[in-house]
């Protein structure tokens, strides 16, 4: 996988991140940052992609928001665009454009969004300093340890929030002799650079919480996996082979890992697949902003 996804990718996994999240790691984070406790709160989604982290976000944080989606895919962006309009409109709000991008209004939230077309793993966004939150879905996994240091020596006082990381975890049932390696290349080719220097893949919550501890922040981790049934079938289907095509890169026995995809699309077909995938979500508040 590189840094650029589709967005057929992004709206199959949306619904399952959204049931995955972790609820009491996102109700610590409306206590902290949310509408009771904030005035405007100014967020930066980092890799924003299509904006699914905004629609889950933001009805939760309620009061007023002023989000910035950061991404380097322009494409992605202009979906992001079109998906709020919709799903503002189709959740009972007005949906309206600004000089800035586009003003959302509903009855638990409203808001200025702005789609910035931004290569995040050169330097970083210039308003970053200025934001309550910074978040960013799905993103950990895909930078390194330096880049992340990095990010936090812009911004140390704001509240970082990080969900659905993958964490390295991945099961299958029934399982099949094969899934360990498979699951070892996937793992290593994880760790790869996806732009931002040598990925933490598999590593990115349990690395990315000592960095943020070691810079002064208070860390929670709490478990977010997907756990994939037949009435996933799409997600499943696009998964295995995003997973046997990254194996593929890096296996000396390609016939092993056709063999393993067939087996598993095959499973899949006769409605006897389910996975787990491991993520967590990670909540990292400024030392002393707790109380
Ligand atoms: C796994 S997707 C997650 C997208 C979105 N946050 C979500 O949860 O659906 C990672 C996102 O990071 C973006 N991305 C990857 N490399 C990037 C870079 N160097 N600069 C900015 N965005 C990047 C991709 O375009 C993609 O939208």
């Amino acid at each position: 996988m590189s840094g650029y996804f589709e967005a057929n990718w992004l709206d199959l996994r949306e619904p399952a991140d959204l049931v995955a999240r972790s609820f009491p790691l996102q109700e610590h984070l409306a206590n902290i940052v949310g509408a009771e406790r904030h005035g405007e709160c100014v967020i930066h989604d980092l890799g924003a992609g299509t904006g699914a982290n905004l629609r889950a976000l933001a009805p939760f944080l309620g009061g007023k928001q002023r989000w910035f989606l950061l991404d380097h895919d322009a494409r992605l962006l202009e979906f992001a665009s079109d998906r709020l309009v919709r799903w503002c409109v189709e959740t009972g709000g007005e949906a309206r454009e600004s000089s800035d991008g586009l003003l959302l209004t509903t009855e638990s939230w409203a808001g200025e969004v702005s789609m910035v077309h931004q290569d995040l793993s050169g330097a970083l966004f210039e308003g970053l300093p200025r934001a309550d939150l910074i978040t960013g879905s799905a993103l950990l996994d895909l930078v390194s340890p330096e880049w992340l240091e990095q990010l936090v020596g812009e911004c140390r006082a704001a509240v970082l929030y990080f969900p659905l990381n993958y964490n390295g975890h991945m099961r299958f049932h029934l399982a099949l002799e094969a899934d360990r390696r498979i699951a070892e290349l996937f793992n290593r080719h994880q760790s790869g650079d996806k732009g931002f220097g040598p990925a933490m893949g598999g590593q990115a919550p349990r690395r990315s919480s000592e960095i943020l501890t070691s810079c002064g922040f208070d860390c929670q981790l709490d478990e977010s996996p997907w756990e994939l049934g037949v009435d996933q079938g799409g997600l499943q289907q696009e998964l295995l082979k995003g997973i046997a095509a990254a194996a593929l890169e890096l296996s000396d026995q390609p016939e092993q890992v056709d063999a393993w995809l067939a087996h598993r699309l095959a499973a899949l077909e006769r409605g006897e697949s389910w996975l787990r995938i491991g993520h967590e979500d990670l909540l990292a508040v400024p030392e002393g902003q707790l109380s």
